[in-house]
């Protein structure tokens, strides 16, 4: 089976064609982060007015990189939520397009279901039960599946996700957007044991994590220590490698603390790390330093996988279409849509929402 995947929920527009849910054909990416960097961070309307421009080339570059046209698809696959709802909007009213013109089966996918799919293309299928850690700027999530489909959420973020708590300190210090990677690079030359950021201790739920105290922390570090922050990239001050790389270690440790203590109680088989943080250093290392101690496999995708990437949809979308699942010319965005599908919580609609999941 064919299927093409869009995405385009936050700053990246982007197609792909896969097959059989594990074969690339193609994998176009069209990032704007050039465009949002000069504001400090994603601007929803110029996001949306740019998927505009460009899914219609996205799409059909993925489709000639495969050397197919929409005729030879089997079916398309486009994410739903969560995201920006203008951005959402642009893959799911294309993709739609391409459904009706083309009369193919179109399903809607979970961006976060996404991400766990990015693992299909380099590895085995899990074996089960699997972790699956998901770390990117908006969500920061452990699920545990006993089977394929079936999420369990068993730690989630109180406040801040782990890849907005690096952008958040990057802004902070000077740094730019996106913060991840340049926290990343710069923590290579610095001290992880320079400062001692705390970890948040969670009393009541042990396996979620809190980022936004740790952010405060940097905040008055930087104060009290009178860091000059970052204007000149070629000439940094040289407290700030080291004020990176023990802001890093505090997140690393926090997410890695999780995921071993939930280890204990639910014995993986499977350790799958995706979203955007995935790329840093640390806590690949990391991740794959519990697996083996756990002596079960780390599946970590590739960098080009980690991140945004339609391929993942297409992959997550390939399992609903194999089921003959199939979404009606009405689907729409939801912006608010949960992965957790086993033990569901029951919320109360008046208590105030505060958690990302
Ligand atoms: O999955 P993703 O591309 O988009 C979302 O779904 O949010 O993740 C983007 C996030 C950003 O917050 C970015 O700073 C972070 O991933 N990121 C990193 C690294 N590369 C990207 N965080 C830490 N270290 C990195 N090397
Ligand atoms: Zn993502």
């Amino acid at each position: 089976m064919l299927i093409l995947g869009i995405e385009s929920s936050c700053d990246e527009t982007a197609a792909a064609v896969v097959e059989n849910g594990t074969l690339v054909k193609s994998n176009v990416i069209y990032s704007q982060i050039a465009t949002h960097r000069k504001f400090g961070g994603v601007v929803p309307e110029i996001a949306s007015r740019q998927h505009l421009e460009k899914i219609d080339s996205v799409v059909q570059e993925a489709l000639s990189e495969a050397q197919i046209t929409a005729h030879d698809l089997d079916g398309i696959a486009v994410t739903q939520g969560p995201g920006l709802i203008g951005s959402l909007l642009v893959g799911i009213n294309y993709a739609k397009g391409i459904a009706y013109a083309a009369k193919k089966p179109i399903v809607g996918v979970n961006h976060i279901e996404g991400h766990v799919y990015s693992v299909a293309f380099e590895f085995s299928p899990p074996e089960y039960p699997a972790f699956a850690l998901i770390v990117s700027g908006g969500h920061t999530n452990l699920f545990l599946l006993n089977e394929p489909e079936k999420y369990k959420l068993i730690g989630r973020t109180r406040d801040d996700a782990a890849g907005e708590a690096f952008d958040k300190v990057a802004k902070l210090i000077g740094l730019g957007y996106p913060g991840g990677p340049l926290v990343d690079r710069l923590a290579k030359q610095g001290n992880k044991r320079a400062i001692n950021f705390p970890v948040a201790d969670i009393k009541d739920n042990r396996l979620d994590f809190s980022f936004s105290g740790l952010k405060t922390a940097v905040l008055r570090y930087v104060r009290e220590n009178e860091i000059s922050t970052v204007t000149d990239h070629e000439n940094i001050s040289p407290q700030i490698p080291d004020l990176c790389a023990s802001f890093q270690h505090a997140v690393i440790r926090a997410l890695v603390r999780s995921v071993r203590k939930a280890a204990e109680i639910y014995h993986p088989k499977t350790l799958i790390l995706a979203g955007g943080v995935a790329c840093n250093s640390e806590l690949r290392a990391s991740i794959t330093e519990l697996a083996a101690t756990l002596k079960i496999p780390a599946y970590i995708p590739s960098p080009i996988y980690t991140t945004d990437n339609a391929a993942m949809i297409a992959a997550a979308g390939y399992q609903k279409l194999l089921r003959g699942e199939k979404a009606g010319l009405e689907l729409s965005a939801d912006v608010s849509i949960r992965l957790q599908n086993v033990d569901v919580p029951i919320i109360d609609p008046k208590k105030k929402k505060r958690y990302r999941l």
